[in-house]
C-alpha cells in the first residue's frame, strides 16, 4: 500500500479556544489544515465584528500562515447591523447554538424563537453568510424536556419550516449524527449541506452512557451524543458517498481534564491530532480512499465559496500510538493504534 497524497484538507468546525488553551491545540490543526471554521462559542462568545478581528489576531500570531475561517454567534442581542459589520470583518458563518443545547449556549437564541430573527437571517442570506447550525432541540414549545437521543430528530421540523420561510440562505447543518437528518439533508434543496465529524463514524451511543443515561465515558461524551449502530454507519455512508453536501468538520472541542473528570462534565472530544489519519482510516476501511480528497478538501470550501487549497498533504502508511493526552487535555483514541500518519 502506497503513501497518499491529496490537496490539502479544511477542517469546516472546529473549537479552537483561547488563551492557554488555544496555545496548545492550535498547531494540531494549522500544522495539517489550510483553514478551518473557527466556532464562537467561547465563554465571552464571539457576537460581534470587534470580537471577530481580535479573535483572529489573537490565532494568526501563533499560526502566521494559518487561515482561519471566521464565524459570530447567533445571541439574543444580534442584529441585522451587528451581522452586516461581522461580515466587513471577515466573519463567513453565523453561527447557532440553540439556548443551553451545548456548551456556552445559555444566551443562544431558542428555535422555538426562531422567527424573531428572521431580518437577521434574511441580512446574513443577501451577504450570502452561511448559516452554520447545532440543531437539537432540547425542549418542545410546552416545555417538556426532551431525552437527548432525540434532539436532533425533534429539531428537523424547524430546520424544514426555516429552509422554506429563507429559501436563499446558505445553511450548514453541523455535526450531524441520525440516519433521519442524513436522509433529510439528502432530500434538502441544494443550499443546505452538513457537516461530518470523525467520532460520529466510530463512536455509538454505547461508548459513551449506560442505558440509564449515566456517562461511562467523559471523553466519548459530546454534543449531539453518538446514536445507534445504523446511525453510526449511515454518517459513514454519507461520508463516503461522494455527496458534495456532505464535508468534513472535526468539532474538534478541548476540554480540560480536571473538568472532564468533574461530576457534569462538558460535552466536547478533542480529536484534532487524530483528525486526518483517522479519517483516512475510517475511508480505507469503507473501500473509499479515492472519494477522501473530496470530502475534507473539496466540498467544504466549494460550499463556502473558497477557492480550493493548492498544497497537497502527503499522508503515510506507518502505525502509531495515539498519545493519550496533550497538555492536560485527553486525546481521542489516545492509547489506541492508527494505521496512517501526517507526519
Ligand atoms: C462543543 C464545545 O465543546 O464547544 N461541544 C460538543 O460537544 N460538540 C460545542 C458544540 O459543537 O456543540
Ligand atoms: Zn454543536
Ligand atoms: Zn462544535
Amino acid at each position: 500500500m502506497k503513501n497518499l497524497f491529496i490537496r490539502k484538507p479544511d477542517d469546516m468546525h472546529i473549537h479552537l479556544r483561547r488563551g492557554e488553551v488555544l496555545t496548545n491545540v492550535l498547531l494540531f490543526t494549522s500544522n495539517i489544515f489550510t483553514r478551518a471554521v473557527v466556532m464562537g462559542n467561547l465563554q465571552k462568545p464571539i457576537i460581534t465584528a470587534k470580537n471577530v478581528i481580535s479573535y483572529r489576531m489573537e490565532i494568526l500570531k501563533q499560526a502566521p500562515k494559518f487561515k482561519p475561517i471566521m464565524s459570530i454567534m447567533l445571541v439574543n442581542s444580534t442584529t441585522a447591523e451587528i451581522v452586516k459589520n461581522a461580515y466587513l470583518a471577515g466573519a463567513k458563518a453565523l453561527k447557532l447554538i440553540p439556548e443551553n443545547t451545548s456548551i456556552n449556549s445559555t444566551d443562544g437564541v431558542s428555535l422555538i424563537d426562531l422567527e424573531k430573527f428572521y431580518p437577521v437571517l434574511k441580512t446574513a442570506q443577501e451577504l450570502g453568510m452561511i448559516f452554520s447550525g447545532h440543531w437539537e432541540l432540547n425542549r418542545h414549545p410546552l416545555k417538556e424536556f426532551i431525552p437527548e437521543l432525540k434532539r436532533e430528530v425533534a429539531a428537523i421540523s424547524y430546520l424544514e419550516k426555516l429552509i422554506h420561510d429563507i429559501p436563499g440562505l446558505k445553511i450548514v447543518v453541523e455535526h450531524i449524527s441520525t440516519k433521519e437528518m442524513i436522509e433529510f439533508i439528502k432530500r434538502a434543496p441544494k443550499n443546505v449541506a452538513a457537516t461530518l465529524t470523525a467520532h460520529h463514524a466510530v463512536l455509538t451511543i454505547d461508548d459513551v452512557m449506560d442505558k440509564n443515561g449515566k456517562i461511562v465515558n467523559p471523553y466519548n461524551y459530546c454534543k449531539p451524543v453518538p446514536k445507534s449502530d445504523n446511525d453510526r454507519k449511515a454518517v459513514i455512508e454519507a461520508m463516503t458517498s461522494g455527496n458534495p453536501k456532505f464535508f468534513f468538520g472535526s468539532d474538534s472541542a478541548p476540554h480540560l481534564i480536571v473538568k472532564k473528570e468533574s461530576l457534569k462534565p462538558p460535552p466536547g472530544i478533542f480529536s484534532a491530532p487524530v483528525a486526518l489519519p483517522l479519517l483516512c482510516q475510517i475511508f480505507k476501511t469503507n473501500k473509499a480512499l479515492d472519494k477522501l480528497e473530496k470530502f475534507a478538501s473539496e466540498f467544504g470550501a466549494k460550499f463556502y465559496g473558497l477557492e480550493l487549497n493548492k498544497e497537497k498533504i502527503e499522508i503515510t502508511r506507518r502505525e502509531w500510538i495515539v498519545p493519550s493526552q496533550h497538555a492536560d487535555i485527553r486525546i481521542f483514541m489516545g492509547g489506541e493504534k492508527l494505521s496512517w500518519s501526517v507526519v
